[in-house]
């Protein structure tokens, strides 16, 4: 029998094909803030599996102080919050939710292009607001996406997925990529592979699909948005800082780009106070993944990769440590 400890409470339902021989703790962080390491030490006391998410910071402090601890299982596909060295260092198996998240996600970064394209979130403010009078010929004048470009940063799964939604919407697609997509992928979504500089100053939308590590740390910066052109809008659902925030406040007030739309933030759940203030910025509050069906495929992921490591299988599904 082994214990198994949620961090935080998920989609109800999500965790029901837990065995019953196994002991499932679901925690529920009385204000739901972040938890500290301190307060996942404390709540991994006798734990065999921790399910966690994208705010645990899931450090060699945790894996010192419970040595008993066998795997973590991630409750998301991006894994930047846990360090997969030390877990290695420290014999802990580490899964996570690939694959399934891809359709929520690409359309999640559509709804925020399309809200900011079209001032979505001003023009609710602004028939809430009672000032809906008369049809004006000149108001709240947004993008037309056919015939733009999308630049995408990061061909993986989601950028595909985007692309994708692109070729509907009469887009041309570009792309950058440490590596080049394979030429099926390519030819499926007609993109065309473009260094980092040219994407960025041909497209008139950028769309960040890559993950966050050293290499794409503020990959866009103060340089990368002098080169985007002044009616471009920038859409980011992969991580926070990938972009420089201070960077990208000043090319929105400068008017260097014309606008955002930002699922992630460098410093969640902290926003940038100037972000807040510009019109053309759409936020939200992280939910690439926040639908019902993917958020239940995400947690029945879970349960089947911590049974097959508490059964022995050979193989436990979606591993990466
Ligand atoms: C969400 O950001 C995830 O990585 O699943
Ligand atoms: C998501 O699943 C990705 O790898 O793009």
């Amino acid at each position: 029998m082994a214990h198994i400890v949620s961090t935080r409470p998920l989609i109800d339902g999500g965790l029901s094909g837990v065995r019953d021989e196994h002991t499932l703790t679901v925690c529920d962080p009385p204000d739901g803030s972040t938890r500290s390491v301190d307060e996942l030490i404390a709540l991994a006391d006798g734990a065999d599996v921790l399910l966690s998410v994208l705010a645990d910071p899931i450090t060699e402090a945790l894996f010192e102080a419970r040595p008993g601890l066998q795997m973590v299982s991630q409750y998301a596909v991006g894994v930047d919050n846990i360090d997969l060295e030390a877990a290695e260092a420290h014999d802990v198996a580490v899964t996570h939710t690939p694959g399934v998240l891809t359709d929520a996600t690409a359309d999640q970064a559509w709804a925020l292009l399309l809200a900011a394209a079209r001032h979505v979130p001003a023009a609710d403010r602004y028939v809430r607001d009672g000032r809906f009078e008369r049809w004006e010929t000149t108001h709240l004048m947004g993008m037309e996406l056919a015939r733009k470009t999308i630049g995408i940063v990061g061909m993986g799964r989601i950028g595909t997925a985007v692309a994708r939604r692109a070729l509907g919407f009469g887009m041309e697609v570009i792309y950058h990529n440490r590596t080049r997509a394979n030429p099926t992928v390519e030819r499926q979504v007609s993109a065309r592979h473009v260094g980092l500089g040219e994407l960025l100053t041909t497209s008139d939308v950028v769309s960040l699909h890559c993950p966050h590590n050293d290499e794409s740390h503020h990959l866009l910066d103060a340089a990368a948005f002098s080169k985007m052109k002044a009616s471009a809008l920038l859409v980011n659902t992969a991580r926070g800082p990938v972009v420089d925030e201070a960077a990208l406040v000043d090319a929105l007030k400068s008017g260097e780009i014309a606008g955002a739309g930002l699922d992630v933030f460098e410093d969640e759940p902290e926003v940038h106070p100037g972000l807040m203030e510009q019109d053309r910025v759409v936020l939200a509050p992280h939910l690439g993944s926040a639908t019902t069906d993917t958020r239940m495929r995400m947690a029945q992921m879970c349960v089947a990769s911590i049974t097959a490591l508490l059964d022995g299988a050979e193989s436990v599904p979606h591993r990466l440590v």
